[in-house]
């Protein structure tokens, strides 16, 4: 049923501008969740757009399942309805006038799947997704949330072979977007179909994915584990992306070092270019320790002053003056340690900061 999806080398140029999407290429394994993670205008909507067949590519290949469906080079355009995809969007795409339960029977009546195989399917479909008490209601009834429930019951009623999600929750206010966030994953994965989820919320897409592609510009610039990706960007765009706020400019002086403008040498357990090479190092807010004035001597213990401390009630963010930069150092904990003027000591971690070039 869940079925391996391949994009290779695809390629989408409107009539206008630079390309929507522009040599993506990567693969989604059956049953896996990968998750396209990007700025608005990054191409996110339209790479999915053409892997459901609702645009077609300029150039590229796409494959479910090991069927070819999109080939334009070749003249191969499978139509969307012969791809078998379920498609959930950000606007709740449920029909009014119907009940829950008429709205996610409507593919398989579609379809022409015989009634009682069709209301087995949509009682544990709407079980999947937890709506069983609501089968009988107008959907006009519900909330936001659970329209979007019904939404993804319509999509998976079928038993598509992949599932496709656009912002599913972004039009959901807070509180029921991280209800149907954390339980997402779980229905996904009960209901064992490949999926492939958009989103410009790095949070969403850390919960929800077994992989994440960060795009920019129409172009994949790194995917892997959500662990992997934040703790080894490999490249600025997708640093900065998932929150590094600290670069700090310096020149590769031996391998594993960067020695900086005011003369102080960083340690980097793996510092991408040469000896010679102009870099910035990007260093998480998370990673850096603060240690009261005195205290240890680790490598890259740098002397600090505290610009200002805002307390957030379970962390404090500080700005500091260090290496003749201020940085942003995050502190979990309810209760403050320094205050503005305060002297202390920073520790950069070797293996938690990162070498780009200039
Ligand atoms: N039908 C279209 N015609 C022309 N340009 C489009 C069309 N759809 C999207 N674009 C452009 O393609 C780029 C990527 O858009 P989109 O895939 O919607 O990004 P995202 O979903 O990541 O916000 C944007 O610059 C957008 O303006
Ligand atoms: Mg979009």
């Amino acid at each position: 049923m869940s079925a391996e999806l391949i994009v290779s080398h695809l390629r989408k140029q409107f009539a206008v501008g630079r390309p929507a999407v522009d040599d993506v290429s990567f693969r989604v394994a059956a049953g896996e969740i990968v998750v396209l993670l990007g700025p608005s205008g990054c191409g996110k909507t339209t790479t999915l757009r053409c892997i459901a067949g609702l645009e077609q590519p300029t150039a590229g290949t796409i494959s479910i399942g090991g069927d070819e469906v999109a080939a334009p080079e070749r003249g191969v355009h499978v139509p969307p309805r012969l791809r078998n995809i379920g498609m959930v969007f950000q606007s709740y795409a449920v029909w009014p006038h119907m009940t829950v339960r008429q709205n996610v029977n409507y593919p398989l009546r579609h379809r022409k799947v015989p009634r009682d195989e069709a209301e087995r399917k949509v009682d544990r479909v709407l079980e999947l997704v937890g709506l069983s008490e609501y089968a009988e209601r107008p959907v006009t009834q519900l909330s936001g949330g659970q329209m979007q429930r019904v939404a993804l019951a319509r999509a998976l009623v079928y038993e598509p072979r992949i599932l496709l999600l656009d912002e599913p929750l972004s039009n959901l206010d807070a509180k029921l977007r991280l209800r149907l966030r954390d339980e997402l994953r779980r229905i996904i994965k009960e209901a064992k179909v490949t999926a492939l989820y958009v989103t410009h919320d790095q949070a969403e897409a850390v919960v929800l994915g077994d992989r994440i592609g960060v795009m920019e510009n129409g172009k994949l610039m790194q995917m892997s584990a959500p662990v992997e990706l934040y703790n080894k960007p490999e490249n600025l765009f997708v640093a900065n992306f998932t929150g590094v706020s600290n670069l700090i400019k310096g020149e590769i002086s031996a391998p594993g070092a960067v020695r900086l403008s005011t003369g102080e040498t960083l340690r980097i357990t793996a510092p991408r270019g040469k000896t010679g090479d102009a870099v910035l190092v990007a260093i998480r807010p998370e990673n850096i320790q603060l240690r009261p004035n005195g205290e240890g001597a680790d490598t890259n213990s740098f002397p600090a002053r505290v610009i200002e401390g805002h307390f957030h009630g379970t962390q404090t963010t500080y700005a500091l003056e260090t290496l003749g930069h201020r940085i942003e150092a995050i502190e979990l904990g309810t209760v403050p340690r320094f205050s503005a003027h305060d002297t202390i000591r920073v520790v950069i971690p070797p293996d938690h900061s990162w070498v780009f070039p200039q």
